[in-house]
């Protein structure tokens, strides 16, 4: 088996909000790839975090694609307007989605990179007929709402699953991972089959941000 580095997505949601340009920086600098930006409404999770004027100021300042993660109610409503504000990467909660087929065309036919994302207790299985259409599935490793919470271990098995899926239908879909990422379980996640670890306090509590990054990305090896 060939490993790869991961791609690395900090999630912004635990960045220091007051100097937010000055860790959207450190990420341009980092070996950092993608920037994570974690949308709540406080109906589908019990919180409320940032929104598209956020997302359009992150955009003026970051020099890696934005990976915008909704945790909404009715994402189809919104597609177009993250579109504008600068999504390059635009996920949206399997389980909100009526038609979810048309949610990822209407994505990719603005595009964006379209992603599936699973909450803990949703099965890989689910996907069997939708899979084709994703560029990447997100699956979260902890429940959607707050940064700072302790990993699922079984998302290991969620992991593997769904690699022997996209595997058997020959595709190229990414796996990210979402919640309670750190050194612990990097290599392990990796080894499971993810392709992109997202991390928020990991990086952005860590003393040295930059260096949290690069140890990440490097983990395996
Ligand atoms: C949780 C968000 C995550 C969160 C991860 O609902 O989707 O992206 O920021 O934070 P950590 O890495 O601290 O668990
Ligand atoms: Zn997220």
């Amino acid at each position: 088996m060939l490993y790869m580095k991961p791609l690395i997505a900090p999630s912004l949601l635990s960045a220091d909000f007051l100097n937010l340009g000055d860790d959207i920086e450190m990420v341009n600098r980092s070996e950092a790839d993608w920037f994570h930006c974690d949308v709540m409404d406080g109906i589908f999770v019990p919180n409320i975090s940032f929104g598209l004027p956020v997302i359009k100021a992150i955009k003026t300042k970051a020099e890696k694609p934005l990976d915008v993660h909704l945790m909404i109610q009715h994402p189809e409503r919104f597609i177009n307007d993250f579109k504008n504000a600068g999504a390059d990467l635009l996920s949206v909660h399997y389980e909100v989605c009526s038609h979810l087929h048309r949610t990822l065309q209407e994505i990719k036919n603005l595009d964006m990179k379209a992603g599936i994302v699973l909450n803990p207790h949703t099965h890989v299985t689910v996907l069997e007929n939708i899979l084709s259409e994703a560029d990447f599935v997100l699956l979260m490793s902890v429940n959607p709402g707050f940064g700072g919470q302790s990993f699922i271990p079984e998302t290991f098995d969620k992991i593997k699953k769904l690699k022997e899926m996209i595997l058997k239908k020959n595709l190229q879909t990414l796996i990210e991972v979402d919640g309670g990422i750190g050194l612990n379980n990097a290599k392990q996640l990796i080894e499971a089959g993810a392709d992109v670890l997202v991390a928020g306090n990991a990086v952005f509590k860590n003393p040295d941000p930059s260096l949290a990054i690069k140890m990440l990305k490097n983990s395996f090896f």
